[in-house]
């Protein structure tokens, strides 16, 4: 198959790439804003690479048989710094849509579990979101918009919320990585882990090889559909940095700093029926496998 993924040098986008790569001719377009190409640089030969935005993709003379889109910006605090990031998402979405439209293939595309921050958890996909952040705003935006482009031209779109997703090929996010990794790089390095506020707050946190599966899944969807790529069960980031101790035999203690973020999401737990029943798939690395294997993968710091 012809396959376009955007972000493919980002971290979920590589592990999605190098999966894909054997048995089928990959296109990457990729900003390259937190992503890198070295990234890829297994798969080079097999796979051509774009430095591009997504909101250009309609001039691509390419034709695809699939596209998964995770070119975003990946993370709250960019929105905050600047809020235009909301309109460059918005085109983004609709740049690979219309590209889809064209050469009418289905689009897989990265949401997040940040939509239900302020929402009692476990989280399901038909809870009505609230007002809290301009990331999840623009990915609003994007299911939204890509739910229109299925009522109007019968698109097959499915909207991935990925909860805490962690794993191989995360170093070229650095502060942006997920706390699992941050954590695991911090404390191999004899370094205290921060936390914001007690420690309380709960993450779903999902193997990123497990997330490839889900969006391999999601491909055979029909019409519009969303759902929840989590493990299903949470963990508190202070039994986080316990595990973590256990793993690498030490005995660091967490720095807290008071909560600097206003609307900070405090638990995520997906809800992983709609996954299970409608695609067949339900996540098997737990956390304690995916430490030991991004231990492995990190090496010595
Ligand atoms: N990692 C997580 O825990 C998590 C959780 C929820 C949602 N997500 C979403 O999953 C997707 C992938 O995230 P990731 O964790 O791999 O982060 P990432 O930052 O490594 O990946 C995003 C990639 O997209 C590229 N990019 C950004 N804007 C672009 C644009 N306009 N056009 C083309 N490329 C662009 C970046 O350079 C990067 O390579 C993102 O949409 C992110 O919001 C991630």
């Amino acid at each position: 198959m012809n396959i376009l993924v955007t972000g493919g040098a980002g971290f979920i986008g590589t592990n999605l790439v190098l999966s894909l790569a054997g048995e089928n001719r990959v296109t990457v377009i990729d900003n390259l804003h937190t992503g890198s190409e070295e990234n890829l640089k297994e798969v080079r030969d097999r796979v051509e690479f774009i430095r591009g935005d997504a909101k250009d993709a309609p001039g691509l003379k390419h034709g695809f048989d699939l596209i998964f889109h995770l070119g975003f910006y990946s993370a709250s605090p960019m929105y905050r710094n600047n809020p235009m990031l909301v309109g460059e998402v918005v085109n983004g979405m609709i740049g690979i849509l219309e590209l889809a439209r064209r050469v009418q293939c289905p689009v897989v595309f990265s949401s997040t579990s940040s939509i239900y921050n302020g929402i009692k958890p476990p989280h399901r996909e038909d809870a009505q979101p609230l007002v809290t952040d301009f990331y999840t705003e623009a990915r609003i935006a994007a299911e939204r918009i890509s739910q229109l482009y299925n009522q109007l031209y019968d698109l097959n779109v499915a909207a991935m919320r990925f909860f805490s997703v962690y794993g191989k090929y995360e170093r070229a996010k650095n502060g942006y990585a997920n706390l699992a990794t941050q954590f695991l790089w911090d404390m191999k390095a004899g370094r205290q882990p921060v936390i914001y506020g007690n420690g309380k707050q709960r993450r779903d946190f999902v193997y990123a090889g497990d997330v490839v599966e889900a969006l391999v899944r999601a491909t055979k969807v029909k019409g519009f559909r969303v759902y929840n790529v989590g493990y299903g069960k949470n963990y508190s980031l202070n039994e986080l940095v316990a595990k973590l101790n256990s793993l690498l035999g030490t005995e660091i203690e967490p720095k807290y700093v008071p909560m600097p973020i206003k609307n900070y999401v405090m638990e995520t737990l997906a809800d992983t029926s709609r996954a299970e029943s409608e695609i067949g798939f339900r996540a098997r690395v737990g956390l304690d496998e995916g430490l030991r294997i991004i231990n492995d993968f990190y090496g010595r710091v």
